[in-house]
């Protein structure tokens, strides 16, 4: 007996830390799915949700007024027991029983890797789709929330500059990014930071302490330094009582948080989460596997998984020198 190796039957889940724009790609996928003749299933709470068996059907309707809602109706986590061998058999054996052929997997680079491994072992289609705040993505310039969190990060950092104009305070700002400085760049440079101090740079704290003092000579009545919550000098306390040791100045400190991961998507979020979804099911159903959808250069594109986690998406450094440049 020939086997049909066509798609007919897939499933969709968003894994790992959430992120605006989440919902928009869950309903550009069922959509355009179905719009192909294709019946879709959603998998609730990522891999943990397929380990759990949790598949419901997903049809138009259910996916309707989601596209400016934040969060993701599908629910995330992070699964543990997925990251073991016996857990992805598991994986595995639930997508047979339910007889999908193929997965359309929304989240950061742990949902990739988790894709990759699973993969290999499973015989059905799996596309991936980059849906994380932190944009540290190889294979897209912009991942699907980044711009919504640059944008929420950016609006509480103008407030926190009015009060410390008011005052003539220093501030030190935290803003996601445990691995990547993305955020904390663009948020800078758009807010006007004085400093910005990012994983992807060796941080010297004395020459920023010094800087610091000298624009106070020269007159500057108060500054904000963004710190990306993954920087080796560590969070934003830390950096704060540090330049106070160096520069006998007090520093006020705002951690922004989980803050930058809700709220409504901004209508770049949503224009990327779309166009991603719908090449990502046009990619499924011609047959691609192993791979993740992107846009770089404006061109939609795929890479496959290994790429995505094996090598890093650069800083623009050009931005990076602007901010002392800008600060004088
Ligand atoms: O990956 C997205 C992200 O928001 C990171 O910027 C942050 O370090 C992490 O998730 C926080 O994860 P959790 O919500 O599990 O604490």
């Amino acid at each position: 007996m020939v086997r049909d190796h066509r798609v007919k039957r897939i499933a969709v889940l968003t894994s790992g830390g959430d992120a605006p724009g989440m919902n928009a790609a869950i309903r550009a996928v069922v959509r355009c799915a179905i719009y192909h003749g294709l019946e879709v299933f959603g998998i609730l709470r990522g891999y943990q949700g397929l380990l759990d068996n949790e598949f419901i059907e997903l049809k138009p309707r259910s996916v309707s007024n989601i596209i400016q809602r934040g969060g993701t109706i599908l629910k995330t986590s992070r699964s543990p027991e997925f990251q073991a061998v016996r857990g992805r058999q598991k994986a595995k054996a639930n997508l047979e029983r339910m007889r999908m052929d193929g997965l359309i997997v929304i989240g950061g680079d742990g949902t990739y890797r988790g894709a990759y491994e699973l993969e290999k072992i499973w015989l059905g289609k799996i596309i991936g789709m980059p849906g994380t705040i932190d944009n540290d993505l190889y294979g897209t310039d912009f991942t699907i929330g980044y711009d919504t969190a640059v944008n929420t990060a950016l609006q509480a950092i103008d407030k926190i500059r009015d009060t410390a104009d008011a005052h003539e305070r220093f501030f030190v700002v935290e803003v996601m990014g445990r691995h990547a400085g993305f955020i904390a760049l663009d948020v800078s440079i758009s807010g006007g930071a004085e400093e910005v101090l990012i994983p992807e740079t060796k941080t010297n704290i004395k020459e920023i302490a010094q800087r610091l003092s000298l624009a106070r000579r020269k007159g500057k009545t108060s500054s904000i330094i963004i710190v990306a919550e993954g920087d080796e000098e560590g969070g934003a306390y830390q950096v704060a009582e540090r330049l106070k040791k160096l520069s006998g100045c007090e520093y006020r400190v705002v951690v922004l948080g989980h803050v930058q991961r809700g709220g409504s998507p901004t209508a770049a979020d949503r224009i990327l989460a779309t166009e991603l979804g719908a090449f990502a099911v046009d990619e499924l159903i011609k047959g691609t596997s192993g791979v993740a959808v992107g846009k770089v250069g404006g061109k939609l594109r795929t890479v496959p998984f290994r790429e995505t986690f094996g090598r890093k998406k650069a800083i623009d450094q050009f931005l990076l020198k602007l901010t002392s440049v800008l600060s004088i």
